[in-house]
């Protein structure tokens, strides 16, 4: 059997939405195309994540459109895409019709790899996202989102990806957003899941931390199929790790990916052209490049300490830092030991600052905690402390099914709200997510108001996102 490694390129999606806020236009993208196309990657990750929202509020483009050009451009290389499972693109679950719907016009538009993850690892939120993909035609790729704790060892992995592949997936993703997962830790787990799964196995990791190189290499020995990589104008820090470094690594041996160095270096050449202009007006901040050890100390993610130092600032007490920083995994443990991504990773972090600023532990608790306490947001992977959860919600009752059978099908007062600037079904999806925010963009596109400067007060909003 080959031992040929394949590379997914996010060089059209993570990269610069780790990099420069998800701010790479479909103008960056085209004249690199062809190049990519011919490439021989396993796939191009070039939509979902942050990338629909971005396209609406920043760029006064139609993500549908974006999708159907880039198909168009590369119509041999798989494309790929992020899911966030039962809540999609947005922040929030929606009804299984509305999952449906979007998957369908996902994959018609001009997807065909669909990675689909949780951030609770609860596989009754991607249940509905895996089961639409498949019966559209789509190749299914279930992710686990990796961290640490006492619960998440390499048997909690195994078995939940094996619980995955009997749902459906085609491929199973290690989806490692954060980079906390170690190069010998990597070799372990895959090994493990090399054994235990016929699937192949992806990895995704970061190089925040440094270590994304190294994992890569062990993963490799282990047996890893693919991996992700992204071209080296918006790679390393907080993006994937190197393409052409990785190929050129593997060059001559039993894993080399047959790429051509030369031919990656053309295609670094035009996006280091588009790297620049994003440095040039202050979107691509230098500092995303620089390795940040602290995740590996804490355990914490880098964009959470710098969502932590923000909140703190705001409430003028920067010098608890370190005392908050303590209270993190303890809130953490209190609540069943999440995974720290979004949304999880802020709702922990914002409980243990209220628990160091009030003085008292749980004096006070977020909206958000009382919900991922009530169970909205799915299972907890570890047992929650009672006494907290009490404390939290009193004698509510905690949602034990799917959190999403309790909503019901909302698709057509959705269509039925917005019939009068929805244009066609894929409007519609981008009005079911992000209804203000599609709303304007119609309103620009159609020619309805003329004002096309868009509010740039969060432009660093998704460098912050964790789910990347
Ligand atoms: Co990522």
């Amino acid at each position: 059997m080959s031992k040929q490694i394949k590379i997914t390129d996010t060089i059209l999606r993570d990269a610069h939405q780790s990099q420069a806020a998800t701010r790479m236009r479909i103008e960056d993208m085209l004249p690199a195309c062809q190049l990519l196309d011919n490439m021989g990657y396993w796939s191009l990750e070039c939509w979902g994540g942050a990338t629909f929202d971005s396209c609406m509020r920043f760029l006064n483009e139609d993500p549908w459109e974006r999708l159907r050009t880039l198909k168009k451009a590369m119509p041999k290389t798989p494309l790929q895409m992020l899911l966030r499972g039962q809540n999609l693109l947005g922040y929030k679950h929606y009804s299984d019709d509305v999952v449906e719907a979007f998957c369908k016009k996902s994959i018609e538009n001009g997807i065909d790899v669909v990675r689909i993850f949780d951030a609770l690892n609860d596989p009754r939120n991607v249940a509905m996202a895996m089961k639409c993909v498949k019966e559209y035609g789509g190749i299914c790729e279930a992710a686990i989102s990796y961290t640490m704790s006492p619960v998440h060892n390499i048997d909690y992995f195994v078995k939940l990806a094996s619980q995955l592949v009997e749902m459906g997936a085609d491929v199973i993703c290690i989806k490692d957003m954060a980079n906390l997962l170690l190069p010998f830790d990597a070799y372990k787990l895959v090994s493990k899941l090399k054994e235990n799964l016929d699937v192949p196995i992806h990895l995704h990791t970061h190089n925040t931390t440094g270590t994304g190189d190294m994992t890569y290499l062990m993963a490799i020995q282990a047996g890893v199929d693919i991996v992700d990589c992204a071209l080296s104008p918006f790679s390393n820090g907080t993006s994937n790790p190197t393409t052409e470094a990785l190929v050129a690594t593997l060059q001559g041996t039993e894993y080399d990916t047959g790429m051509d160095l030369n031919n990656l270096n053309k295609a670094a050449a035009h996006f280091r052209k588009v790297a620049d202009k994003l440095k040039a007006d202050g979107t691509l901040n230098p500092k995303v490049l620089s390795v940040d050890t602290n995740t590996l100390l804490y355990q914490v993610p880098g964009g959470m300490l710098s969502n932590l130092i923000s909140q703190l600032k705001q409430a003028n007490a920067e010098d608890k830092y370190y005392e908050v920083l303590a209270e993190v995994p303890r809130v953490r443990k209190d609540f069943g030991y999440p995974p720290l991504v979004t949304p999880s990773s802020q709702i922990v972090g914002s409980q243990a600052v209220f628990n160091v600023l009030s003085g008292e532990r749980y004096k006070v608790f977020t909206k958000e905690s009382k919900g991922l306490l009530r169970g909205e947001y799915g299972r907890l992977p570890g047992e929650v402390n009672e006494e907290v959860r009490k404390k939290a919600i009193g004698d509510d009752q905690v949602i034990t099914c799917r959190p999403a059978d309790l909503l019901k099908p909302e698709l057509d007062q959705i269509r039925e709200e917005c019939k009068d600037f929805a244009k066609s079904e894929e409007d519609v999806l981008s009005y079911a997510l992000f209804p203000q925010v599609a709303k304007k963009f119609f309103d620009l596109r159609d020619g309805r108001i003329t004002t096309s400067a868009p509010s740039d007060d969060i432009r660093y909003l998704y460098v912050q996102d964790l789910s990347k």
